[in-house]
């Protein structure tokens, strides 16, 4: 029996996790697994109950929050208390909020704890800002990806554009720039490389090649 690895992905906005850790997941016959879509849906639902900003109201709220995913024709689906809301949680409205809901303690807690449980037997690639460094320190294979900023305002862009987003690039970058801010600075597990984590910037790569060099090094993991 081959051995089935967890791979954690990290990094910022736009630096092309999601799409990587999709196409990997799909080469290796493995579960995907996205992070920042839990902290989108507990936002999500925050919003739709108009509470202020508050800790206390947030962590209210989890006992009534219970997210899944499902997989519809290949394509990942998270569901928020059985509603699929995978469309809902891309909106900017949603960007907004997230890394300030992120933040707080309770919110990390509730949602690594259903992380880890769902990693745990392996074959799993799971993306997110504090996947090698807090939820699997042990990962068999941690990646770190970058991208220079001006690039990851051109990806999401482009991404918002296709689904019908209204939005100017500047407000793409403000959003961008403070995400990074505050996802990189909070005190409960800040996105950080972790130490034993291999750096690619995608800045020049293509989906193909980024995938690629991951698999490569996913392969040889496997076969060790
Ligand atoms: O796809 P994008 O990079 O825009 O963001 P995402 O992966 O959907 O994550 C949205 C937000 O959730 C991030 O900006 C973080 O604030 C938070 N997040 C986190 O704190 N920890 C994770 N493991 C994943 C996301």
């Amino acid at each position: 029996m081959k051995k089935r690895l967890v791979i954690a992905i990290d990094g910022p906005a736009g630096s092309g996790k999601s799409t990587t850790a999709k196409l990997l997941a799909k080469r290796l016959g493995y579960n995907y697994i996205d992070t920042g879509a839990m902290y989108r849906a507990v936002t999500l639902f925050w919003l739709r109950k108009n509470l202020p900003l508050a800790e206390e109201y947030v962590c209210n709220l989890l006992p009534e929050i219970s997210i899944s995913f499902t997989n519809s024709s290949g394509e990942l689906r998270i569901l928020l208390n059985g509603e699929d809301v995978s469309e809902e949680i891309r909106l900017p409205k949603v960007t907004e909020f997230v890394s300030p809901i992120s933040t707080y303690k309770c919110v990390r807690e509730f949602l690594v704890e259903q992380q880890r449980k769902i990693g745990e037997s392996g074959g799993v690639v799971m993306d997110g800002r504090d996947i090698g460094t807090v939820v699997f320190p042990n990962a068999d294979l941690k990646i770190y990806l970058v991208a220079s900023v001006e690039e990851r305002v051109r990806r999401r862009l482009l991404e918002l554009q296709q689904k019908g987003v209204v939005i100017s690039p500047e407000e793409v970058r403000k959003q961008i720039v403070e995400r990074d801010i505050i996802d990189s600075t909070r005190e409960h597990s800040p996105l950080r490389k972790a130490a034993d984590a291999i750096e690619i910037d995608t800045s020049n790569l293509t989906i193909e090649e980024q995938v690629e060099r991951i698999y490569q090094l996913a392969i040889e993991r496997i076969n060790k």
